[in-house]
C-alpha cells in the first residue's frame, strides 16, 4: 500500500479553478470502515456547493470533495464483515472521493450491480440514496400517484424519473431545454415540461394536481409547488438553487392537508445511511442488475481535470451524471 496518493483539493472557496491537484497520505480504515481503491468518482452538485464554501464537510469527514465512488476494497478495518480485499464496490462517502483511496463505513457500501461497469457504478450512490430516501421513504410515493420532479435532466432527476416510473407513478418532469425534455420523456416521464415555455402549475392542475413533488429549485417554485399539489399532496425539498426564503400562505397547507418536508443526506447518522443502503440493496439493486434501470451518463474527466467537470456541471449543459476517472 503506498503512503501517499493523488487527490484534488479545494484550495480556497471559489469557482472551479480552486480545485487543485495535490498529494495526500492514504487514509486508514477505522473500526467498521473499508478503504476503497477508487477507480471512478461521481461528481454531484453538492461538491460544487462545498467548493464554493456554502456546504461544509461534516466534522469527521475528509475535507476533499467527493461523495461517491467505485473501485475495489483495498483494506478492511476492525469489526467489518461481508467485505474482503479485492471485492468490487460502489459506496456513499462522507467525503474524499476525488482521490486514489477513500474510506467509508462498510455499511454504506454496495456491490457493483451485475453486468455494470465501475464507471457507471460510481454514479449510483449519491443520487440513489437521495432519491430513494426522499421520494419513496419520506415522500411515500405509491403506484398510480402523480409525481412531479424538477430538474428532470439532473443526476437526481434522471434517477427519480426512472425509479418513479418503474414503481408505477405517473411522472411529470421539468427541464430547461427541448433536448433535456426529450431525455426526460425517453426515461419514462409521461410529460416533460420546458419551464421556459410552459407553466408547470397550469399543467399539473389540469391533471388533478401532483400527489408528490421533489424540488431542488426553491425560490418562487415553493409557492408554485404548493399550488400544483393535489389535496393531501406532499412536497419534498432537497435543495434551494434559487434560495430558501419565501412568503407562503399556510392556510393552503391546512385546508388541503398538505405536507411540506425535506432532507439532506450528508449530515445524517451512519445508522440512518446504513438503513437506506439496506433498503436499496433489497428493492433497487436487483433492478440495476437486470438492466431495468441504469444511470444516465453525461461525460467523464480525468481526476486532474476536476475543475473542467465542475464547469460542465455549472453550465447546466449536462444530462445525467458526470464522472472523474481516477486510476
Ligand atoms: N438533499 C440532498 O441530500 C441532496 C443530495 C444530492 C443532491 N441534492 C441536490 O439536488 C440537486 C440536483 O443535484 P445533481 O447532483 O443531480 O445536480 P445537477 O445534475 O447539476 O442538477 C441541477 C439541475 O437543476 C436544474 N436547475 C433548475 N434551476 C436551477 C438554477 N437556478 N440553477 C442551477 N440549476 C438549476 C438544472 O437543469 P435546467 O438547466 O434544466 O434548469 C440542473 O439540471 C442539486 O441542487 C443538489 O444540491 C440534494
Amino acid at each position: 500500500m503506498p503512503e501517499m496518493m493523488r487527490a484534488v483539493e479545494i484550495s480556497e472557496p471559489g469557482g472551479p479553478e480552486v480545485l487543485k491537484p495535490t498529494h495526500r497520505p492514504v487514509p486508514q480504515p477505522g473500526p467498521g470502515e473499508i478503504l476503497i481503491r477508487v477507480r471512478w468518482a461521481g461528481v454531484n452538485r453538492p461538491d460544487a456547493l462545498q467548493r464554493a464554501g456554502s456546504y461544509k464537510a461534516p466534522p469527521q469527514a475528509s475535507d476533499l470533495p467527493g461523495l461517491e465512488a467505485s473501485g475495489e476494497v483495498a483494506a478492511v478495518g476492525p469489526e467489518v464483515s461481508g467485505w474482503s480485499v479485492g471485492d468490487a464496490v460502489c459506496a456513499l462517502l462522507p467525503g474524499g472521493g476525488y482521490a486514489e483511496f477513500a474510506v467509508t463505513p462498510a455499511a454504506h457500501a454496495l456491490p457493483v450491480p451485475d453486468g455494470m461497469d465501475l464507471r457507471e457504478a460510481a454514479c449510483l450512490p449519491e443520487t440513489f440514496f437521495t432519491v430513494w430516501s426522499n421520494v419513496f421513504q419520506r415522500g411515500g410515493l405509491k403506484a398510480g400517484e402523480t409525481f412531479l420532479v424538477h430538474g428532470g435532466s439532473s443526476g437526481i432527476g434522471t434517477t427519480a424519473i426512472q425509479l418513479a416510473s418503474h414503481f408505477g407513478a405517473r411522472v411529470f418532469a421539468t427541464a430547461g431545454t427541448a433536448e433535456k425534455c426529450a431525455a426526460c420523456a425517453k426515461l419514462g416521464a409521461k410529460r416533460a415540461i420546458n419551464y421556459r415555455e410552459e407553466d408547470f402549475v397550469e399543467i399539473l392542475r389540469g391533471e388533478g394536481g401532483a400527489n408528490l413533488i421533489l424540488d431542488m429549485v426553491g425560490g418562487d417554485y415553493i409557492t408554485r409547488n404548493v399550488k400544483s399539489l393535489a389535496d393531501d399532496g406532499r412536497l419534498v425539498m432537497i435543495a434551494f438553487l434559487q434560495g430558501p426564503k419565501v412568503e407562503l400562505n399556510f392556510a393552503q397547507v391546512m385546508l388541503r392537508r398538505l405536507t411540506i418536508t425535506g432532507s439532506t443526506l450528508r449530515p445524517q447518522s451512519d445508522f440512518a445511511k446504513a438503513r437506506i443502503a439496506d433498503s436499496l440493496r433489497d428493492r433497487v439493486w436487483p433492478l440495476l442488475s437486470n438492466g431495468e434501470i441504469a444511470p444516465v451518463m453525461d461525460s467523464e474527466f480525468a481526476l486532474e481535470d476536476a475543475a473542467k467537470a465542475h464547469a460542465r456541471m455549472e453550465s447546466s449543459g449536462h444530462v445525467g451524471k458526470i464522472v472523474l476517472r481516477i486510476s
